[in-house]
């Protein structure tokens, strides 16, 4: 074989070197410094070296990322230092018992002990070892004495540096960290499996570890696999920090990724503000954690309080309470929704979820109900995700009683008794009957009288619905002729309260063109479209007469839409709502008639954090949408900028690690302006 000539092995060491400075600057600073395709031609230079003089190849190349010949089996790897697990706590009593075995043990008792709170990742933990500054080897955790020799694996996750600066870094380092997988990148590994029919994976952490335990590391390259690094296990040489912080942070400046959620807090209080902070923003991470990990800041202490059998005493695992329950369902019941949309629902024996009682849960539409096959009296685990509506995730089959019940649509209506009608090829099922079915029109008014709408305010959920029940309103102008004695009379109104109500209606009566066609809920005509409309025709007459190419010619409106309105304007009952509405003396400025919202931030995604002192987080949201903006609940790499008020926190630390603009109050008045 042919050896190396002086040149190729000072070119292969120099494009090693620039491959994995900017392999750091994109995975784990999130700022590339070259595009894709100088990357690329680097790359191949390198790669064609190595080919051409195998004795170029070293384990820290970069051409090692892309995977290799697949493995008989893992090897097993003796870890210097044993990897720990955590023991868990499950209650804020348990935070303060930790708190006080700590203190008593090291004979603290009156101090605050500073903590630093991490989030607890839902992966695998990893260990890594660099010898002078080179990965040469990563293993699992296994029993946590012996775990399997995993280094072609890791070796395709760009994230974790190939070398470290041999400056800076002892002489052997073992950095420990979690494998996990984005929730993007999970539903992305089961769309494909879905597209291949082949079975997809329940979670992140099981398709996390089924890609991280493949022998062929070329499959394990394709999945998109990130980790966080949290520890440092064994080490020789070069002085070692003083607190779990300076870990952190040197973990950071050698370019391994660290969780930017940490925080230093002080004893048990501290903990649990923490605790309760980041469960307020588990739904909103990219990621799935399962609880919070706090760990005695110091490490003269960690080290003094040491361990019992596999756990330390000096952190522990506060988990946040499970996510899904199993429940019986009892019955289902159907929905109206504003357009006649049926919507299965089931009754659940109420359980708590997350911290909430449940005991209603969404079935989506009949499809749904097939798929997952279920049953009336079946065991069925409600799932609660963040703020979102409680779902039944799956059924218990072997739980199945013999008198379980096939789920049916219904024939006719629950509310008006039309027959539903179900079009071919759509999964919703829909009662016809318009504003002659009571649920259609009470949810009609509750869309009229909503915030982007005529924005009643005083006019809720509750009320509306006792306002139909009792046959006191059918339509949404009736509500322009009630009166302070009937409302007065009303449950839960008072005579202020019913006084308050009569003038924030008379109030709603001036009002937008735009805010006036969105009111009337036509279908699929959002706000953003309803502005649309009212630049374009300008007057309601010239908008109920529209034809269809009229139609189609405003921006944001297709064929689909078009027909929507048209079908809206041709019906009777709508028709004589509109006119009883401008008869009740509901009208629009002028000037007012056609705000013309340019799609001028069409393309750009905001994220909004913090507390804004002009506007509500809504509002802005509502505004940058009018222009045509997406606003997204999390900051990633496509984001354009965060939008951030005060006592910004995660959302802010995220887009400063990546590097995404971040825009305050006065930078928002001027992008809508
Ligand atoms: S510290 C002795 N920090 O939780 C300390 N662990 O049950 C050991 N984990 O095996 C780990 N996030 O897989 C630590 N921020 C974090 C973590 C974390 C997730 C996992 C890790 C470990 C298990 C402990």
């Amino acid at each position: 074989m042919a050896s190396a000539d002086k040149q190729s092995r000072e070119r292969s060491a120099q494009l090693r070197e620039i491959l994995n400075y900017h392999n750091t600057q994109y995975y784990v600073y999130d700022d590339p410094q070259v595009d894709d395709a100088d990357y690329d031609a680097l790359f191949h230079e390198l790669r064609a070296l190595e080919e051409r003089f195998p004795d170029l190849m070293t384990p820290d190349s970069p051409t090692q990322r892309v995977g290799a010949a697949p493995l008989e089996g893992f090897e097993t790897v003796t870890h210097s230092v044993p990897m720990l697990s955590l023991g868990n706590a499950f209650s804020d009593d348990d935070v303060h018992d930790f708190d006080r075995r700590v203190r008593e043990r090291l004979e603290r008792e009156d101090e605050h002990v500073d903590y630093v709170g991490e989030v607890k990742l839902d992966g695998l933990a990893v260990s890594l070892r660099y010898e002078n500054g080179v990965f040469v080897r990563g293993a699992t955790r296994g029993d946590g004495t012996t775990g399997e020799d995993i280094t072609q694996n890791l070796r395709t996750i760009g994230q974790i540096p190939l070398v470290i600066d041999q400056n800076r870094a002892p002489k052997v380092l073992e950095v420990r960290g979690e494998v996990y997988l984005p929730l993007s990148g999970f539903h992305k590994m089961n769309e494909a499996a879905v597209a291949r029919e082949e079975k997809t994976y329940a979670n992140p952490r099981n398709a996390a570890a089924g890609s991280l335990r493949q022998l062929d590391s070329r499959v394990t390259a394709k999945r998109p696999l990130a980790i966080f690094c949290y520890a440092l296990g064994y080490s020789e040489g070069g002085t070692m920090p003083d607190t779990h912080t300076d870990t952190l942070a040197m973990l950071r400046e050698l370019g391994f990724p660290v969780n930017p959620l940490g925080k230093v807090v002080k004893g048990p209080k501290g903990c649990l503000a923490y605790y309760r902070d980041m469960q307020a923003q588990r739904a909103d991470l990219p990621y799935e954690i399962d609880g919070i990990v706090y760990k005695v800041n110091r490490l003269d202490w960690q080290r003094e309080l040491g361990q019992v059998s596999r756990s330390p005493r000096w952190a522990v695992a506060h988990k946040f309470p499970a996510q899904e329950r199993k429940t019986k369902l009892l019955s289902v019941e159907f929905q109206i929704g504003r357009t006649g949309a049926v919507t299965p629902v089931a009754r659940l024996d109420p359980v708590v979820v997350g911290g909430v009682t449940v005991s209603n849960a969404t079935l989506h539409n009949m499809d749904e109900v097939r798929r997952k096959d279920i049953h009336v009296g079946d065991t069925v685990v409600v799932r609660r995700a963040g703020d979102v509506i409680p779902e039944v995730a799956r059924v218990l089959l072997d739980k199945r009683p013999d008198d379980a019940e096939t789920i049916q649509l219904p024939v006719y209506c629950p509310e008006c008794g039309t027959a539903i009608e179900q079009l071919d090829g759509e999964a919703v099922a829909r009662c016809p009957a318009g504003q002659v079915c009571p649920a259609q029109r009470k949810q009609s008014i509750i869309h009229f009288a909503s915030r982007y709408a005529l924005d009643i305010e005083g006019l809720g959920d509750k009320l509306i619905e006792q306002l139909v029940d009792g046959g006191y309103i059918e339509t949404a102008a009736q509500l322009f002729e009630l009166d302070v004695e009937l409302l007065a009379g009303l449950e839960r109104m008072g005579s202020k309260s019913a006084q308050n109500l009569v003038d924030a209606l008379q109030k709603s009566k001036s009002t937008t063109f735009a805010r006036f066609i969105y009111a009337l809920g036509i279908r699929e005509v959002g706000e953003a479209t309803a502005a649309n409309l009212a630049s374009a025709f300008g007057g309601i007459d010239a908008l109920r007469e529209a034809d269809l190419e009229a139609l189609e010619n405003v921006s944001d409106v297709g064929p689909i839409v078009a027909q929507h309105i048209q079908r809206f304007f041709s019906n009777d009952a709508n028709r004589t709502l509109v006119d009883s509405l401008l008869a009740a003396g509901i009208g629009w400025p002028q000037e007012a008639q056609a705000p013309q919202y340019a799609q001028s931030l069409e393309g750009n995604t905001y994220v909004i954090t913090g507390t804004l002192s002009g506007m509500t987080r809504d509002q802005v949201k509502h505004e940058l949408q009018l222009r045509g903006a997406k606003v997204s609940g999390s900051v990633s790499k496509k984001t354009t900028a965060l939008i951030a008020g005060e006592a910004a926190g995660s959302k802010l630390s995220k887009a400063e690690s990546l590097g995404v603009t971040v825009l305050g109050e006065a930078d928002l008045e001027d992008l809508l302006t």
